[in-house]
């Protein structure tokens, strides 16, 4: 109870989620924690802030429940108003939620303002870290809320967060008694999945979404290549694209295909059924809207093609018609902390991925890990370990685990690193074939496809069955 800076709850925030024109939550506490910065070594023995969010409107405060979302790459309430699942559920299951924010995200800087000052303040933005901040944080919870004592604490995640969630279960078993675990990439490490899975996913979604629309797309780089190679060329297509600063030389033109790669990724990611805003803004089924403007049956010239990108790009970027020029140094929401992750990525998520234009609808470009590390050394000042999350997490040899649910959507082009086979009775994979990035976690929605339906009412199943296991140990 020293330990911990929110006694009681005491009310930093409120929060009332709209949704379907329905008030959602009526109360979100938001409190802090204070956590060891390193809780690894004894030498730094600062303590930071770490954010959560609590919400106890349904906890049956005798030992009900605790859904605990283990926070990633970003601002906590982000994640908190797009796990809707988890809010749906906590009525029918009697359940507290705890949204926990990830260290250097957010609002949870260790140092403040100089926590991305260099890599000495870096230092302490691990994943291992992170878990044992949750692991602290809910210790200080069971001992300080009164009937939180023995309830079962279900760690749920997303993305990186759904990793987490896996990697927490199997850290600290004695911490939650099971785990959540949508769209995690845990096997996208090296040496464990092909590093084109992943593209040739992204591909797939634009082949099935509307006639020739990955091979226009294929075709659009060498026409970037043509046109870009003259500054008349260059200006063209910063008018075309709406571009707010002007294409001026090579390095634009690679910086601008770089973009509209991670674009289509994107797009990939949150190929959802009904309108949305995740990443941005998007109709539903946004891959089909966007390949309506890429179905160009003959050959047609590169301006042509080019023009088809265009618009293609701008219901991404401005499907509410209120963007005024498109950015190439911004694909996704500010709510993302891209810096941190690459710091990450830089470190211990090393995440192999490659095209050959061929599987894929990509210019080739094979996975280099010499340049990539120098890249990483040159801007961090450190340099990543290839093998250490496969180390630390086991890679692909997690079946002596137990209680994780990895549920992957079959558009996601991370389920390329997804666990997509049942381990064992209880290390078990769902499948979405007509689902993106977490779609199960997202709010229900009447144009939701039967098979996610399916899969939250089976996760929600599991949650019962390890509530009822844990009920009896104690
Ligand atoms: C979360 O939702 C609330 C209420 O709708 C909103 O005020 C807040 O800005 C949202 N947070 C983020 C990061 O999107
Ligand atoms: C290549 O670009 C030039 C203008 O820069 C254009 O005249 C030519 O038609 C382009 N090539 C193709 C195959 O479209
Ligand atoms: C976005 O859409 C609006 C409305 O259609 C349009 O006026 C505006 O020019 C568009 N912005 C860009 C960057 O194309
Ligand atoms: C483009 O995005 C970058 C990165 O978020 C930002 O720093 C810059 O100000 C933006 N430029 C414009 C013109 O909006
Ligand atoms: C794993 O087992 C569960 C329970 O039997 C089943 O519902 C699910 O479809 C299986 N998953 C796969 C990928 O076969």
């Amino acid at each position: 109870s020293v330990q911990n800076f929110c006694v009681l709850f005491i009310i930093c925030l409120v929060i009332i989620i709209f949704h379907d024109n329905n008030i959602h939550s009526s109360l979100l506490f938001c409190c802090f924690s204070l956590l060891q910065i390193d809780h690894f070594g004894f030498l730094e023995d600062g303590t930071f802030k770490q954010r959560y969010l609590v919400s106890d409107k349904h906890w049956h405060q005798s030992g009900g429940p605790i859904l605990f979302y283990t926070g990633n790459e970003g601002d906590i309430t982000w994640f908190c108003n797009n796990t809707g699942f988890m809010w749906e559920i906590a009525e029918e299951l009697g359940a507290m939620l705890v949204f926990a924010e990830h260290r250097y995200y957010g609002e949870s800087l260790p140092f403040g303002q100089e926590s991305y000052s260099d890599s000495k303040h870096l230092n302490y933005l691990t994943s291992e870290q992170a878990l044992a901040d949750f692991a602290v944080l809910i210790q200080n919870m069971k001992n300080m809320v009164p009937g939180a004592q023995n309830s079962p604490v279900i760690a749920v995640g997303g993305s990186y967060g759904g990793m987490l969630a896996a990697w927490f279960r199997m850290k600290y078993p004695s911490v939650v008694v099971g785990a959540l675990a949508s769209s995690a990439p845990i096997w996208q490490f090296p040496g464990m999945v092909p590093c084109g899975a992943f593209y040739k996913i992204v591909t797939q979604d634009f082949a099935k979404s509307g006639h020739n629309c990955d091979a226009n797309i294929r075709k659009s780089w060498k026409a970037i290549n043509n046109i870009s190679s003259t500054a008349s060329g260059l200006q063209w297509l910063s008018e075309v694209f709406s571009l707010c600063t002007s294409l001026k030389n090579k390095a634009d033109a690679a910086a601008f295909k770089a973009w509209l790669q991670e674009t289509w990724v994107n797009l990939a990611m949150v190929d959802y059924p009904y309108e949305a805003n995740f990443l941005e803004p998007l109709p539903r089924w946004p891959i089909q809207v966007v390949c309506k403007y890429l179905s160009f049956d003959s050959p047609v010239s590169d301006y042509q093609l080019l023009h088809g990108v265009s618009q293609a790009a701008k219901v991404y970027y401005n499907y509410t018609g209120s963007t005024s020029c498109l950015n190439i140094s911004q694909t996704a929401t500010g709510s993302l902390g891209a810096l941190g992750w690459f710091y990450q990525a830089c470190t211990e998520m090393v995440m192999p991925m490659c095209t050959d234009g061929v599987q894929d609808m990509f210019e080739a470009d094979e996975w280099n890990f010499q340049a990539f590390s120098d890249e990483c050394s040159a801007m961090f000042g450190v340099r990543p370990r290839a093998e250490w999350a496969g180390t630390v997490y086991g890679g692909k040899d997690i079946a002596s685990h137990s209680n994780i649910i990895f549920s992957n959507g079959g558009l996601d082009p991370w389920s390329s690193g997804g666990v997509t086979v049942n381990i064992s009775a209880s290390v078990v994979s769902i499948l979405i074939p007509d689902g993106a990035h977490h779609l199960d976690l997202r709010y229900r929605n009447d144009k939701d496809p039967p098979s996610v339906r399916a899969a939250r009412a089976l996760e929600l199943q599991y949650f019962r069955e390890w509530i009822k296991q844990a009920k009896k140990v104690n």
